[in-house]
């Protein structure tokens, strides 16, 4: 359709991507075969039967937990560099198909240490796919290391300390720090050493806060950890000081919305505060998160949001801008996406 194309032909930036979560059902099965890792028992969750019968498993997720659950086995086929090369080299080719521009990607490298897979071989991966994608298709990004909350601010820190001491943060290898994993019970606060380190050093900095959680979430990311971005947010309208805050200070909310609806953060797209952060002039992107485990890449979710909120080009040239202004590729790249 017209308006579709219009989407397409729209310059997207994507800030909200696990590249874990790219690795779709059937690249999953041929990896667990090529590597000889098991997978579980389909005698015990009949899901692991065949790629469709996860797929199907993947429309019923009851929360983030639950999704969880099956994001951590189905990483564990990822085993080399090459694995990770051409994981993160596939989703290049389809957000730019989806005609998104750049592209900034989180990777969790704690759901790889810990079962032996050295960070060195997850960044080498992750690094030459960047380098092919931008040549080949002009598509730039960057990598945001994500902590997982579930584990410790120590173990947070050792890994934050072995990129540092590569030089990943200072020789553009790794753009900043995220949080991410089980919300509720995790607060922000846990890891405010480790992100008050990065601030000193300069490092960018984001956290996944107000997704289950509630929007004190969010104000503790902010005021303790100073995060500079919300991943979710969404629970930003229940509490209207911090949405003007928010709106004020211009920190950028990267939604998700396909993903919101298949965790039951809502129960549909028309429930997100996509009105709302328009007219208070929240600043946000739109993202897929996980999407071969959320039924949609970028494209899809801006088509999502356009099916339950009919926005105007204008209103949509707006989000545009907001989000390359929210990027962090250096200056120049941003003039060019504009
Ligand atoms: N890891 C991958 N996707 C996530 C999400 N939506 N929330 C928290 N952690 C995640
Ligand atoms: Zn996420």
């Amino acid at each position: 359709s017209p308006l579709h194309q219009c989407l397409h032909d729209l310059p997207k930036c994507e800030h909200h991507l696990h590249i874990e979560g790219s690795l779709s059902p059937s690249l999953l099965f041929r990896l667990a075969a090529l590597n000889s890792v098991p997978l579980p028992d389909a005698s015990i969750d009949p899901s692991f039967t065949s790629p469709q019968t996860l797929e199907d498993r993947y429309t019923r997720f009851t929360s983030l937990n639950d999704f969880l659950h099956y994001y951590f086995i189905g990483m564990s086929v990822l085993i080399t560099s090459a694995d990770f090369e051409s994981l993160a080299y596939e989703y290049f080719t389809r957000a730019h198909a989806d005609g998104a521009l750049h592209a900034e990607i989180f990777f969790d490298p704690q759901a790889h240490t810990h079962r032996g897979v050295s960070y060195t071989t997850v960044v080498q991966g992750l690094s030459a796919a960047q380098k092919r994608a931008e040549k080949d298709f002009g598509l730039t990004s960057e990598l945001i290391l994500c902590f997982l909350r579930h584990m410790s601010e120590t173990d947070a820190d050792v890994h934050y300390q072995d990129a540092v001491s590569l030089g990943h943060f200072s020789d553009g290898t790794v753009a900043g720090i995220g949080l991410d994993s089980s919300e509720v019970g995790f607060p922000p606060e846990i890891f405010r050493e480790v992100y008050a380190s990065a601030k000193a050093a300069g490092i960018r900095r984001t956290a996944h806060a107000g997704e289950e959680g509630d929007s004190s979430y969010i104000s503790r990311a902010l005021d303790i950890c100073q995060v500079e971005r919300i991943d979710h947010g969404i629970r930003l309208v229940d509490n209207e000081v911090l949405l003007k805050r928010v709106a004020r200070e211009k920190t950028l909310v990267t939604m998700c919305p396909l993903s919101n609806v298949r965790l039951r953060c809502v129960s549909k797209v028309e429930e997100l505060p996509v009105r709302k952060f328009l007219d208070e002039g929240v600043r946000f992107s739109i993202n897929s998160d996980d999407p071969a485990y959320f039924g949609g890449y970028i494209l899809d979710n801006y088509c999502a949001v356009q099916e339950a909120f009919g926005l105007s080009l204008k209103e949509w040239r707006y989000i545009a801008e907001g989000a390359i202004e929210g990027s962090w590729c250096e200056e120049g790249r941003k003039k060019e996406l504009l």
